[in-house]
């Protein structure tokens, strides 16, 4: 075989010789607004009952954005949270990956609103757009850039407000959604497994159980758009319910399949919190122990590609979560898009 030719640029991966290192979680932060609206606030607005919603759903109650509080200032508290309990400047920051369904706007990235926000001068910054099932897409695609030793430290953010995208007239969807953030710094820690695996997947040809149609460049916003409330998310509730358990279930197995292991062996599953009824029969399936389900919703709702990453907060900042723990997290959304990773704490 003749050598290779020699290249007319330089390869700055090939000084490493294209070994890879792992990724851990050096540190998690959360920020939910201060308001809070409950089921018994939404049966004054809608035809519901507090009874409804929490035997259907599990939710009690969900915080709210200020008018003048953005999917971007949710981010940045977020992500300073991360940041100090990871022991990291804004400076050493190399790059920021936002996963949000509801952008401050359109362009620029809402990456990039948190950059200036967080003074991560340094940082790269882009958006990444999987729904519910950002944050684990987002860490997925994070780590890359520190196995492969391009960036030492990234910060990964769910941000969601999707207030903004709710129909508060629509009683089918309003009771379901909530606004947040979840942070988390990667970092490669020597000698610590991290990131086992995540699994991503997706099913365009689902799209429309789950959606917002206007906006974009199909349905641009017009006087039209606004009054057929096109600027709102719309479900199919019944049948994403089937598509989320089915798809979670599988995620989650696979994930556990390529690290050779049990559900007995993992100390938490933190699902998307979505549903309880979903959570419940997701771990029923996977053969899961009540104790071994992390269940925050009842006090967020759906925050979209933000809940993961809040319950993760919450359980490591809880004490649910040690050193050396695995944890399995399980995720699903519009697209159709899910995923599953497992982590050593
Ligand atoms: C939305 C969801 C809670 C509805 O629960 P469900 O058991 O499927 O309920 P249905 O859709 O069958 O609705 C049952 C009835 O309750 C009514 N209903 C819907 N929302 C209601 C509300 N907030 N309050 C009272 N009644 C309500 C419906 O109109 C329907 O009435 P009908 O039988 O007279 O038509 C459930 O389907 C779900 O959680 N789906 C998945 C949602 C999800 O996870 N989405 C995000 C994925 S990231």
């Amino acid at each position: 075989m003749s050598p290779l030719p020699s290249p007319k640029f330089k390869n700055p991966r090939a000084k490493y010789n294209f070994r890879g290192r792992t990724c851990s979680i050096a540190g998690v932060g959360a920020y939910v607004p201060s308001r809070i609206l409950t089921n018994a606030d939404l049966e004054k607005m809608v035809n519901t009952s507090d009874e409804w919603i929490t035997s259907r759903t599990g939710i009690k109650e969900r915080h709210l954005a200020a008018e003048d509080e953005f999917t971007s200032d949710l981010a940045a508290k977020a992500a300073l949270k991360a940041m100090a309990q990871a022991g990291v400047t804004a400076e050493e920051i190399d790059l920021i990956v936002v996963a949000t369904i509801t952008p401050d706007m359109p362009f620029p990235s809402t990456a990039a609103l948190v950059q200036r926000k967080i003074g991560a001068r340094r940082a790269a910054a882009f958006d990444l757009e999987a729904a519910c099932a950002g944050f684990i897409y987002a860490l997925e695609v994070a780590q890359q850039f520190i196995m492969s030793r391009t960036y030492d430290t990234v910060l990964v953010i769910g941000a969601e407000k999707l207030s903004s995208i709710v129909d508060w007239q629509d009683r089918n969807t309003c009771v379901l959604f909530g606004d947040g953030a979840g942070a988390a710094i990667l970092r490669n820690r020597p000698n610590a497994h991290g990131l086992l695996t995540a699994v991503m997947g997706a099913d365009g040809t689902k799209s429309d159980l789950l959606f917002m149609a206007g906006g974009g460049s199909r349905c641009p916003a017009s006087e039209e758009s606004v009054a057929n409330r096109m600027h709102f998310l719309r479900m199919e509730g019944k049948e994403t319910f089937k598509c989320a358990v089915q798809a979670m279930q599988t995620a989650a197995k696979e994930a556990l399949r390529r690290c050779e292991l049990d559900i007995s062996r993992i100390k938490l599953i933190i699902p998307h919190q979505a549903n309880l009824r979903i959570i419940d029969a997701v771990a029923e399936r996977l053969g899961a122990k009540p104790e071994q389900v992390f269940v925050n919703l009842h006090k967020f709702g759906n925050t979209s590609a933000a809940s993961v990453a809040i319950a993760l907060d919450e359980a490591v900042n809880s004490g649910r979560v040690q050193a050396g723990d695995l944890l399995l997290l399980i995720v699903f959304g519009a697209g159709l898009t899910w995923g599953a990773a497992v982590i050593e704490w």
